[in-house]
């Protein structure tokens, strides 16, 4: 049986992440917690409730949980609306609570990893014409200045907005979250004032904290041709490709939007990332079909045969990180993935699932690529979105009922990878076996994606 030790460099960030609304519980003053009030936008009419307690305090025992598993960083993010619950009004003790959670991370030796913006809005702004308004830019710089100025001798790291391209398209073109709107157009705008709202805030951190690492958690899907020699399903999948990933980094890029409905120069967008955040899921091949111009005139599906979720809701298609990773790395920035987990409320894919993805991660590093991090989506079941409780991505399964918490197998396999800072062939004949022989196949049955960068 081959042995091998996939190692990572010293220092190296690895953790899981977190977001305010799906952790903290009893956030009543954003959008989310209204859209989930009412009738038919929460699957099984779920909703957030408490959480997982965190603003309650258990985010103390969750983060004892990542530190004696040997995670070394915690990714969270800060709720907007607890922090300006009407405009211009702060909230010092929410302000003072954040400080909290960012010092206890680092009494337990993680560094905290901040996201300014993750999905929810104060309902102010919602009502003020969310991320389609243009008000918004400024607003959400003002935002951004009064917690990095009270965060910035705890906190070196930020995200500004998470996944800003899923996120327009969800609440602006499919009608999944709030305000649920389905209109390509307004999806596109909110692109553009994501984009512009992140380069403010980029600026604004910069000139306050010069020293810190400022970007943002791009989603990655990747998008296959489903007949890969069918010029129109290639040319599919392209378009798809330069409208879900490629937009919004181009633009940071090189301060130009090429949106397919109208081209706009950014300047002060250009160069705004010192480094490349990166969330990575799944992968889908894509057909063409003229049946279908709200979608690019494609559809989507997983490849055949591929190795599902229980709900269907991710395939396990680990060449899609290393292709989001090679593609990151052609930007020449460090990188961090930011966020990478799988649904699996038995932990029966989610074992493989790390080890396959942890092992592209190894890869690119193999290559002296600069990859700084990796931050798995989830520590604990947490409140899903449009999914409610129906998803559970945790390394820990809870209960919400009663709030317990028990360890899957997954927490203690990522505690291995995480303690010595390496992915080995005994830890994943330990903890995935499936997948042992795809990972370090037996002499002369090399798999290519092992020998070529
Ligand atoms: C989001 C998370 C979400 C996860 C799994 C990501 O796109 O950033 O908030 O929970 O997907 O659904």
């Amino acid at each position: 049986m081959i042995r091998a030790v996939h190692s990572f460099p010293r220092g190296f960030l690895w953790g899981t992440a977190t977001a305010a609304h799906q952790v903290e519980g009893d956030n009543r003053n954003n959008d989310w917690w209204a859209w989930e009030q009412e009738p038919g936008h929460i699957a099984l009419g779920h909703r957030s409730g408490k959480a997982c307690d965190w603003w309650g305090g258990r985010w103390r025992d969750d983060l004892d949980r990542s530190a004696a598993d040997g995670h070394n960083a915690h990714r969270f993010s800060i709720e907007w609306s607890r922090v300006e619950p009407t405009s211009a009004v702060w909230d010092e003790g929410a302000i003072d609570a954040y400080r909290e959670i960012a010092k206890g991370a680092l009494d337990r030796g993680l560094m905290p990893v901040v996201t300014l913006h993750h999905f929810s809005n104060p309902l102010w702004i919602s009502e003020s014409g969310g991320w389609v308004n243009p008000e918004i830019i400024p607003l959400f710089e003002r935002y951004v200045r009064k917690v990095v100025t009270a965060l910035q001798d705890l906190v070196g790291i930020w995200v500004t907005i998470n996944e800003p391209n899923l996120y327009a398209v969800l609440a602006y073109a499919m009608g999944a979250f709030p305000p649920g709107g389905k209109d390509i157009g307004k999806a596109v705008r909110a692109a553009r004032n994501l984009t512009l709202a992140h380069a403010a805030a980029y600026h604004a951190i910069h000139e306050i904290q010069p020293g810190s690492l400022v970007g943002l958690a791009h989603h990655y899907r990747a998008f296959w041709p489903a007949r890969p020699a069918n010029p129109l399903d290639r040319w599919a999948a392209r378009a798809r490709w330069r409208m879900v990933n490629d937009l919004i980094p181009r633009a940071l890029a090189d301060g130009r939007f090429r949106s397919l409905i109208w081209n706009e120069r950014l300047p002060q967008a250009a160069g705004t990332q010192d480094y490349f955040g990166l969330n990575y899921y799944t992968a889908e091949t894509i057909a063409f079909d003229p049946s279908q111009p709200g979608t690019l005139f494609s559809r989507g599906f997983f490849p055949e045969g591929s190795d599902l979720s229980p709900t269907g809701f991710i395939a396990n298609e680990p060449e899609g990180l290393w292709e989001a990773l090679s593609w990151a790395h052609s930007t020449g920035l460090p990188i961090f993935v930011m966020e990478n987990g799988v649904e699996d409320p038995t932990d029966r894919l989610r074992p493989r699932y790390l080890a396959a993805h942890i092992r592209q991660v190894w890869r690119a590093v193999n290559f002296a690529w600069p990859v700084r991090g990796y931050f798995f989506w989830t520590l604990v079941d947490n409140f899903e979105w449009e999914r409610g409780w129906t998803h559970r991505f945790g390394l820990w399964e809870l209960v919400p009922e009663t709030q317990e918490r028990r360890k899957r197998p997954s927490a203690d396999f990522f505690r291995e990878i995480c303690k010595a800072n390496a992915l080995s062939s005994d830890t994943v004949a330990a903890y995935a076996p499936e997948a042992f022989e795809w990972l370090f196949p037996p002499k002369g049955r090399m798999r290519p994606e092992a020998t070529t960068a």
